[in-house]
């Protein structure tokens, strides 16, 4: 039997192959619940013997919440963008000008995808990553190694053999499709605004301070170029195949080229075939293959001579309207969409488009029966962007903005200075009640484990839940009668609607679905009312004086507590037990120790997390700041402190000052673990 210590050394070797085998090569050789069994060995074991512990270990891809901003770092040769061409014959022309450029002499060409993404470069010294840059102005960008390292497809330790010492590969962050798809609609069912596309997906996931967000998102990488003082070989396409060996994702698409012919042909069958990929493509990338050749072309003062973009065409489709339907939203505002005869865009078909407010659907001048533009060009969400008045049919109607609610029929208000109309009858307009629903039960609102947007919209249909506060009247025979319900699912509900009961009073007030209280207003409002009673009680005047609360807000608030269907369903909820004050501060640990004083922390701690030290800091009367300047008394530094944040220290004079040395200044001199 192995020793645990050579056997923790086989398990990384393991899980590394097998995440090589299931991130790059897409071919697993295990099940995912094997998969978890290593991994769950392999964490216990780490336990067990700290002193193995190492960051390279597979265990530490799922990342850590310890960034605070991000570190710029110079890029040793600067990230340069390629010429764009939108045509065959401007790629014609280019292979033209780079045949003249090396004096009529062969050349091979190596024809790859442009992946649309955003860019990195990764820097390995002796087979290691260790350090990972956004692109950023091009000279210099922002160091995101912790949130790649989160990324499966990416080796922290390469294979093989043959990589030089130190080099540099540059590659394309991705969010394919399917995940960037998962996301959007979480997203939506959390409030959170969309993404409009992959690409920024991709570079917002990227900039996310939370690693372990990161890790969450099902990121994806290919690389396109290698670059530093001893490559493996002297043209592009060997160097790419060796990073393949390496354990690099370099797509199957990048091919050799001989000839203008096959140039021409590489475009006519990947401007099809690109449909078919799992990630966002818009254009491919032509590069001389050989070194010397490369060196011989140069560059100009922004891209390669020896490179060149062709792009795809922006798409666009002219479809017919059917018709145009009015959508009534939780707070009762109205959508007008555009419903269309189905038409294949950018890979996907699309039937509908949201036409925003009256007024856009003036601008476009939209009658009925109408041929509409839909464009997607690099967004998801298909737009409108034009009328054919050809198409007209002589006599056909402008489009008229309903005067009624399509779902109750109440009336429509147009609230003075606002693009949008809105229905009345907030208590009895199913469409709103439902969203209210589905609101409260999000995961920024309640978190109800168990109710998604599905099992909302079937509470409300079947009667169950016509209210927010019904949820908390329901009982297990209740939900055994939904459909697709069993013992299992019933209980996950009452499990998560009790565990709800421990959520923060400020989110209770978000989950409440008051106009114009997003989170952070209902965050601010519970720290100036800090209980339900002194917040029914505010008048509009009491609440605008609160910072960053306006007169619009703070009348929207008044008039939800006037109205005795909300003071209810809030009477109801706080029988139900959910929090509806903030706690108490105590003061325990209060000082005035640090009263003036401005802190940075920087680094890694053993006795204390980083937001426990952000506490401490406050409650000793001392301002905790995110980054070094002459204003900064000290940094509080713990391990792996950040070489340029050290620098930035030193030549401004601020002190460091060690875990150990605040722990005593602070009056915790031995800390217990
Ligand atoms: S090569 C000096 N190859 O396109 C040449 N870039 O417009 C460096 N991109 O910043 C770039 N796919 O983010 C190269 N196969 C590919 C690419 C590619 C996507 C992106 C990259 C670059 C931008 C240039």
């Amino acid at each position: 039997m192995d020793s645990p210590r050579q056997r923790i050394l086989d398990l990384r070797e393991q899980l590394n192959r097998h995440n090589h085998n299931y991130y790059v090569l897409n071919a697993p050789e295990i099940s995912d619940r094997e998969f978890d069994m290593l991994m769950k060995e392999l964490e216990a074991l780490e336990k067990e013997y700290p002193d193995m512990d190492d960051p390279y270990s597979p265990t530490h891809r799922v990342g850590s919440d310890l960034a605070e901003g991000f570190e710029q770092a110079a890029h040793i040769h600067p990230m340069l963008s390629l010429a764009n061409t939108y045509s065959i014959d401007e790629v014609d022309e280019w292979f033209g000008r780079v045949r003249s450029g090396l004096g009529g002499e062969q050349f091979d060409v190596v024809g790859e995808m442009k992946y649309d993404g955003t860019s990195i470069s990764l820097i390995y010294e002796h087979g290691r990553l260790v350090r990972a840059v956004t692109r950023g102005d091009g000279e210099k960008g922002d160091v995101v190694t912790d949130n790649i390292r989160t990324i499966r497809s990416i080796p922290l330790q390469l294979q093989g053999s043959g990589w030089p010492d130190m080099f540099e590969i540059r590659g394309e962050i991705l969010m394919p499709w399917k995940e960037f798809e998962r996301l959007n609609k979480e997203r939506e069912f959390n409030e959170e605004p969309l993404f409009a596309n992959p690409r920024n997906a991709a570079s917002g996931t990227l900039k996310t301070l939370d690693s372990r967000e990161v890790a969450r998102r099902g990121l994806d990488a290919y690389f396109y170029y290698l670059l530093g003082p001893e490559l493996p070989a002297n043209n592009h396409y060997d160097n790419m195949m060796a990073a393949r060996s390496w354990g690099f994702k370099v797509s199957e698409i990048m091919t050799l080229l001989h000839s203008l012919e096959e140039v021409d042909s590489f475009i006519n069958r990947w401007a099809e075939e690109r449909r078919e990929l799992p990630v966002a493509t818009d254009g491919l990338v032509f590069k001389v293959n050989s070194l010397r050749q490369q060196l011989n072309l140069g560059f100009t003062a922004k891209s390669p001579r020896w490179a060149i973009a062709y792009k795809f065409p922006a798409e666009r489709a002219c479809t017919k309207l059917r018709y145009v339907s009015f959508e009534v939203g939780r707070m009762g505002i109205i959508t007008p969409v555009a419903n269309l005869k189905p038409v294949l865009l950018s890979g996907t078909v699309v039937k509908r488009a949201s036409l925003h407010n009256e007024d856009i659907v003036r601008q476009l001048d939209i009658h009925e029966g109408d041929m509409l533009y839909v464009e997607k060009g690099g967004e998801i969400i298909p737009k409108i962007t034009g009328v054919d008045e050809n198409g007209r049919q002589p006599g056909a109607k402008p489009i008229e903005f309903v005067s009624h609610c399509p779902a109750c029929g109440s009336r429509l208000i147009r609230v003075e200075g606002e693009a949008s109309w809105q229905c009345p009858n907030k208590f009895g307009c199913p469409p709103q009640i439902a969203g209210r629903v589905e609101h409260f039960v999000g995961r920024k609102m309640m978190n109800i484990d168990g109710i998604g947007e599905e099992t909302a919209q079937q509470l409300f249909a079947t009667g169950l839940v016509k209210n927010i506060a019904d949820l908390y009247d329901l009982t297990r025979d209740q939900l055994l009668t939904l459909d697709g319900f069993g013992p299992r699912s019933a209980e996950r509900v009452l499990d998560g609607l009790e565990a709800s009961k421990q959520m923060p009073f400020d989110r209770v007030i978000y989950a409440l679905s008051i106009p114009f209280v997003g989170d952070t207003v209902a965050k601010k409002v519970a720290k100036a009312f800090p209980d339900i009673d002194r917040l029914m009680a505010a008048s509009a005047a009491e609440l605008a004086a609160v910072k960053d609360i306006g007169p619009r807000i703070a009348e929207s608030i008044v008039e939800y507590f006037a109205n005795p269907l909300n003071r209810s369903i809030v009477e109801r909820l706080r029988q139900a037990g959910l929090q509806m004050s903030l706690p108490e501060e105590s003061d325990e640990g209060r000082s005035d120790r640090l009263a003036g004083k401005t802190i940075v922390i920087s680094g890694v701690f053993q006795h204390h997390s980083r937001d426990e030290y952000k506490e401490m800091i406050e409650r000793a009367g001392g301002k905790n700041a995110s980054s070094i300047s002459k204003k900064t008394d000290f940094v509080l530094a713990g391990d792996n402190m950040g070489p340029s944040k050290r620098e930035k220290a030193n030549s401004l004079g601020v002190p460091l000052m060690s875990e150990d040395e605040f722990l005593a200044l602070m009056g915790e001199a031995e800390p217990t673990e």
